[in-house]
């Protein structure tokens, strides 16, 4: 909830404190900005004219929240949280872990992290609306957080010891920003080869080369690497729901019709084996 976090968040338009105001239906500054609490309990929480991406929509949404509920990434879920638990290790006992996950979709990943981490809150931060429904839902201990990571990041600085970042956008300079001392920044990121057997059959973009190396680049002067990167492969037999809800959770889902995807659906075996590749990445402030 909210009123768990809020102490971690600050007002988009100049950093000050903000604080919970009528029964925490809206969100108020230091210096008098008002941000409303949608009734399903996220806030947004953006600067002036309001945000300027848009994030997954709602079928994108469903479709990841369907696909990620049969656990087809599981080895995914408990390698980001083996991670944070160990960032969040030397955090004092009487000290409550703070995690950021960006770009967190629909919780699946936090929400793991926090059941692992005994009295650990989250702020669930995405620019999409309709991720932000189902972070507010996916555990009580998270704060959910409508807010676009490119912008200066509504939470204080030095205030979490951890954030993750799941097949998500980054911004290093906030991130060093609002990092607690001694605190990480864990990123899994797909590889080459990613569900590589999907590509061709059905038409989907693959993952571009170099992506893991202009993150470092991004990164250079805010943050560098902490630990040995790990990479995790494994396969996955899926059929042809799951085939479709993986589709529809990815940027493909925009370059595909419907009616194409069910064509070439049609064509494919009951089931398909399929790698999950990605590289999970730990780095720490400068
Ligand atoms: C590929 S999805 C990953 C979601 C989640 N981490 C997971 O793996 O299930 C990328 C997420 O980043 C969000 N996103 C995209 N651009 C963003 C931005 N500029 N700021 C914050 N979130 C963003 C999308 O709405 C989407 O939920």
């Amino acid at each position: 909830m909210l009123s768990d976090i809020i102490d971690l968040l600050a007002d988009p338009a100049d950093g000050s404190a903000l604080l919970g105001a009528d029964e925490f239906s809206r969100l108020e500054s230091e210096t008098g900005h008002s941000y409303d609490v949608a009734k399903q309990g996220y806030v947004t929480l953006a600067a002036g004219a309001g945000l300027k991406h848009q994030g997954d929509n709602m079928d994108m949404v469903n479709a990841r929240e369907t696909y990620l509920a049969r656990g087809h990434f599981a080895p995914f879920v408990e390698a980001v949280t083996g991670s944070i638990q160990d960032v969040v290790e030397p955090v004092a006992d009487d000290v409550a872990p703070s995690i950021l996950e960006v770009g967190a979709g629909t919780g699946y990943y936090l929400a793991h992290t926090l059941d692992s981490i005994a009295g650990s809150r989250g702020v669930g931060l995405d620019i999409s609306p309709h991720a932000a429904k189902h972070l507010a839902k996916a555990h009580p201990r998270i704060g959910a957080v409508v807010a676009d990571v490119w912008e200066r990041l509504p939470l204080r600085d030095n205030s979490v010891h951890a954030i993750s970042v799941v097949f998500a956008p980054r911004n290093p300079a906030e991130f060093r920003r609002i990092l607690a001392p001694g605190g990480q920044v864990v990123v899994l990121t797909p590889e080459v080869g990613h569900l590589d057997e999907l590509r061709e059959p059905l038409g989907i973009l693959g993952v571009e080369e170099g992506k893991i190396d202009r993150m470092y680049e991004q990164a250079s002067g805010y943050l560098e690497q902490a630990a040995d990167p790990v990479d995790i492969s494994f396969p996955i037999t899926l059929d042809k729901e799951s085939i479709r809800d993986q589709v529809g959770m990815s940027p493909s889902a925009r370059h595909i019709s419907a009616a194409e995807l069910d064509e070439r659906l049609a064509a494919l075996p009951t089931t398909l084996s399929v790698t999950a590749r990605a590289r999970l990445d730990r780095l720490r402030a400068v």
